[in-house]
């Protein structure tokens, strides 16, 4: 009998990998070998998984942040601790981080078996000829990640769309996730094995874009030396993505309508049209409805593309699941640049949850990424760029203060997100501890 499933071993002891691995081998089951928590999340996205079989103490991110984090991402995949007891971890540790089960080292050959079997009886049974869906369907919205309502909002839109083929326009600020959230509509979706294209209709120089769109045909133009295939029939009965749509031309326009319409497309050059089946899926940052006003848009074409709108959520709409994503860049970035897991202040979580944040997740993340650089053990106040630690609301107008009313809501700002603490309050003022004892007096 031939085992199908596919697991996963992680341990950095070269020996005990290898002894796994011939045991699970023998047992007829696909296996792949990680030695650090690192070469196994590459693994882990992209390798569909069935079980995963981790030791504990390794050097870098012990195994223990892997079930947790493999929980939180993975949480269909069933996790089996081996551990050499006793371990810095106790067993309840262990079984609180999410894992599935745990066998102790040294172990036979029959205590690994039975405990596999007992752990892949856990999963829920999937059809095997869908081993592209399953994978993404165990990774929770692909990448998307946040359980505050607004985004609640967004994967229940994502959900209807599973069956169906319709029309989707993505509208949020830059860097809110559009262009995730179009990912994740195709891979959730019941087409996810056919192709995914995306097309950025802001970086595609005006001219060219109608030929990369629809294909043209051999002498449409000059340098046109053979009929060629455009993005339309590469994404044939799977999504092609057209993000920044506000960008294209009004004739771009027009073709576009056409396929919306007739489901076919026509290439540059050509009169004859070709049959498409594809998912179209539009975004943008910028409002349409002004560029109709403004005659740069075709109102027939806005209503076409808007038969299902999804408006993602600035990250301000989502303050709650700032921790989350926190949590998520930590963890990606710690790896790549400190080969372990960082973790991150109270002090530093509560500014980075009170700033406004203009750039969105994008910018959050770009200040997680320079914040593992700057820091050695974790990451704190100090390791946040200047604007936002130094942040000042001006929302409220209504309450303008003089400057020496500021100035001690201010200190006393700095001091509630140090935790009163009076030295590193005074770092982040750039002046003395005795100025400061000074002001407060
Ligand atoms: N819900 C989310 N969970 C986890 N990561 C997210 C989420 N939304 C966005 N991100 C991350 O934030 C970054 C920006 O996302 P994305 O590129 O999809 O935004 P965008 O809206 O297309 O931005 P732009 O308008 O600049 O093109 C990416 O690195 C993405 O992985
Ligand atoms: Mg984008």
């Amino acid at each position: 009998m031939l085992n199908k499933e596919n697991i996963l071993i992680v341990d950095d002891d070269i020996h005990i990998l290898e002894l796994i691995q011939r045991h699970l081998q023998s047992l007829n089951y696909h296996t792949y070998k990680a030695i650090s928590v690192k070469e196994a999340l590459e693994i882990l996205k992209d390798t569909s998984i069935d079980l995963l079989i981790t030791d504990l103490q390794m050097p870098g991110v012990d195994g223990l942040e892997l079930i947790k984090y493999a929980s939180a991402h993975y949480p269909k995949i069933p996790k089996l601790v081996v551990t050499g007891f006793p371990s810095i971890h106790g067993a309840l540790d262990v079984m609180k981080s999410g894992a599935t089960d745990y066998i102790t080292k040294p172990f036979t050959k029959e205590e690994l078996k039975s405990a596999i079997f007992k752990s892949l009886e856990s999963k829920p049974k999937i059809d095997k000829s869908k081993v592209v869906k399953q994978e993404i369907e165990t990774k929770p919205y692909g990448e998307l990640i946040g359980s505050s309502i607004a985004m609640k909002k967004v994967t229940d839109v994502i959900e209807r769309l599973k069956n169906n083929k319709a029309t989707v326009f993505i509208h949020g600020e830059s860097g809110t996730g559009k262009e995730l959230v179009a990912r994740s509509i195709h891979y959730m979706g019941k087409y996810s094995s056919s192709p995914f294209v995306v097309v950025n209709c802001g970086a595609i120089p005006e001219n060219l874009l109608e030929s990369e769109l629809f294909g043209y045909v051999k002498g449409a133009f000059t340098g046109a030396e053979k009929d060629r295939k455009g993005f339309f029939q590469a994404a044939n009965n799977g999504t092609i993505f057209l993000d920044e749509i506000g960008n294209a031309s009004l004739s771009t326009q027009l073709r576009l309508l056409r396929v919306l319409q007739e489901k076919e497309v026509v290439r540059v050059g050509s009169q004859k049209s070709e049959k498409v089946d594809v998912r179209v899926v539009a975004a943008t940052n910028v409002d349409l409805k002004d560029l109709i006003k403004k005659e740069l848009f075709r109102e027939d074409l806005y209503y076409r593309l808007t038969v299902v709108q999804i408006d993602v959520p600035s990250l301000l709409e989502r303050v709650s699941d700032i921790p989350l994503l926190v949590d998520k860049f930590l963890f990606k970035y710690g790896i790549e640049y400190k080969d372990r897991f960082l973790k991150i202040t109270p002090q530093a979580m509560d500014i980075l949850k009170s700033y406004n944040w203009p750039g969105n997740i994008r910018e959050l993340e770009n200040v997680i990424q320079r914040a593992i650089i700057m820091c050695d053990r974790f990451v704190d106040v100090e390791h946040l760029p200047d604007n936002i630690k130094y942040q000042i609301d001006f929302s409220n107008t209504q309450k303008l203060v003089s400057l020496k009313e500021f100035e001690k809501n201010y200190i006393l700002k700095v001091l509630k997100a140090t935790n009163n603490n009076k030295t590193k309050a005074a770092k982040i003022l750039q002046i003395d501890r005795k100025t400061l004892r000074e002001k407060l007096k």
